[in-house]
């Protein structure tokens, strides 16, 4: 491909993974991250996108239709959620066939499913007493958290740990590698084509 990779980030919460993933990224060549679409209401989402350069939209109520169209007339190849909680159907699925990214909470397969997000995954890693938990970077499929894995990182927890200091490792973890995975994963991408 002779232009870099054109990235479209969805959002639901606050957007942290977001924000750090466009400030990691303002000086790559081999990928550029060109929108970013919140499925609520998230100004400062969107001034920090805006800051940027990035176009950002917002869908809500959410419609995976809108969203196929904001995503392809920026142009995107590869689409990352960060944060995202909606399913994704297969027509979406196949409109982005270089890949679809999530990023989950958990050392998948433990932890994933319908229902098992943010703070619900941090409480069940609590009340089971884990010793270790992480992150799971994977391509997305027409089945929850059943994608091709990516990249798995882990955490060590204690005694100490409730569900709101796992959050905060979790969240270290994710910031200091989704954007180094999607990078590796868009190289690839370029070297392939
Ligand atoms: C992250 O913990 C992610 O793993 C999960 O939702 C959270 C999003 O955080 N799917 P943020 O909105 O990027 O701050």
């Amino acid at each position: 491909m002779e232009r870099s990779i054109f990235i479209g980030i969805l959002i639901s919460g606050d957007g942290s993974n977001s924000k750090n993933l466009i400030a990691n990224y303002l000086h790559q060549k081999v990928s550029k991250i060109k929108v970013l679409i919140s499925t609520k209401s998230n100004d400062t989402a969107r001034n920090f996108a805006e800051s940027y350069g990035v176009a950002y939209a917002e869908i809500h109520p959410w419609n995976e239709r809108e969203a196929m169209n904001v995503l392809q007339r920026h142009e995107v190849d590869v689409v990352v959620l960060a944060g995202f909680l909606r399913k994704i159907g297969s027509d979406f699925i196949q409109a982005f066939p270089q890949g679809i990214l999530n990023l989950h909470p958990s050392l998948l397969p433990k932890y994933g499913g319908k229902g098992m997000y943010g703070h619900h995954v941090h409480q069940r890693v609590y009340e089971n007493k884990e010793h270790t938990t992480g992150i799971t970077i994977h391509l997305v499929n027409e089945n929850y958290d059943e994608g091709e894995i990516l990249a798995q990182f882990a955490c060590l927890l204690d005694e100490f740990d409730d569900p709101t200091t796992i959050a905060n490792k979790i969240k270290t973890l994710e910031h200091r590698h989704y954007p180094e995975v999607i990078l590796g994963f868009c190289k690839r991408l370029q070297g392939a084509v």
